[in-house]
């Protein structure tokens, strides 16, 4: 990214370098966005970096740790210095927390909501204002169906999780409010989609869940991408506060 690019519209994509983060940021960079990914894994920022610009898509990579308030403002701060604003953020950045409540330590508790509610928060915060200035932008949370179905008691995400996903879904409809109607703001609840996190555990599995599912095979992070490349791109946008589920129909976990 360099020059004279501000022709150019550009999204934000935290937890980018691998899975839905990634088949997101595939996507955006399909329909000409350039892109911002975040991350905490270094190596694999790079390579994911590495694999736009040989695709021609211009990439940047930040580390960086979406529970971090500061760093958040520091890297939108950073890229508002060269654009005029930034198009469209993907709230994205996740892990799993299998733990039940009567296995789970505080800090385990207060990480979870920290990396997702409040990564959430850092990153609308740090970017929603360059989107009000300019009078557009498209906000996009990835949750999950458990944050209607509750967390799977044998998966990888129980309540915490759950919680922490239906937390977002409330700041969805919240911010679609505060910031219309400049900016929209909508989620997507990805069912089982195999990725480098879900992947032993959706094997090990795998016939049990597909025979659950109307589509009748497991998710893939394009199937997410596609979505979120619709939201961020769809003209006329007559689309705020939803919570789009998309899980190929899993009637039963
Ligand atoms: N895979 C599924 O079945 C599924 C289902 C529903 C929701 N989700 C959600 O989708 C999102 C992506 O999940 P995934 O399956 O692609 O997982 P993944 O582990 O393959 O990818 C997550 C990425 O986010 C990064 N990340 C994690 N914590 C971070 C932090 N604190 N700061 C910055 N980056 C961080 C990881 O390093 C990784 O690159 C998560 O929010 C997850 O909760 C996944």
């Amino acid at each position: 990214m360099g020059g004279n690019e501000d022709h150019r519209p550009i999204a934000v994509v935290t937890g980018a370098a691998r899975g839905i983060g990634k088949g997101c940021a595939e996507a955006l960079g399909r329909r000409g966005f350039d892109l911002v990914l975040v991350d905490v894994l270094e190596d694999e920022l790079a390579a994911t970096v590495e694999g736009f610009a040989r695709g021609g898509v211009a990439a940047r990579g930040f580390i960086a740790d979406v529970a971090d308030h500061h760093r958040a403002q520091e890297v939108a701060g950073e890229v508002l210095e060269r654009r005029a604003a930034i198009d469209v953020l993907v709230n994205n950045a996740g892990t799993p927390m299998p733990k039940g409540l009567l296995e789970i330590e505080e800090h385990e508790w207060d990480r979870t909501i920290d990396v997702h509610m409040k990564g959430c928060f850092n990153w609308c915060r740090a970017v929603a204002p360059s989107m009000l200035a300019r009078g557009a932008g498209r906000i996009i949370n990835i949750s999950s169906v458990s944050a209607n179905s509750g967390g799977v008691t044998s998966a990888v995400s129980k309540f915490a999780y759950a919680g922490a996903k239906a937390g977002i879904l409330g700041m969805t409809r919240s911010l679609a409010k505060e910031l219309g109607p400049w900016v929209s703001v909508n989620a997507i609840c990805p069912g089982a989609i195999k990725t480098e996190i879900t992947a032993s555990m959706l094997e090990a599995r795998a016939a049990e869940f597909i025979g659950s599912i109307c589509l009748g095979r497991l998710g893939t992070p394009a199937d997410i991408g596609e979505v979120a490349a619709f939201l961020a791109t769809v003209e006329p946008n007559y689309i705020s506060g939803q919570a789009i589920t998309v899980d190929g129909f899993q009637w039963a976990t």
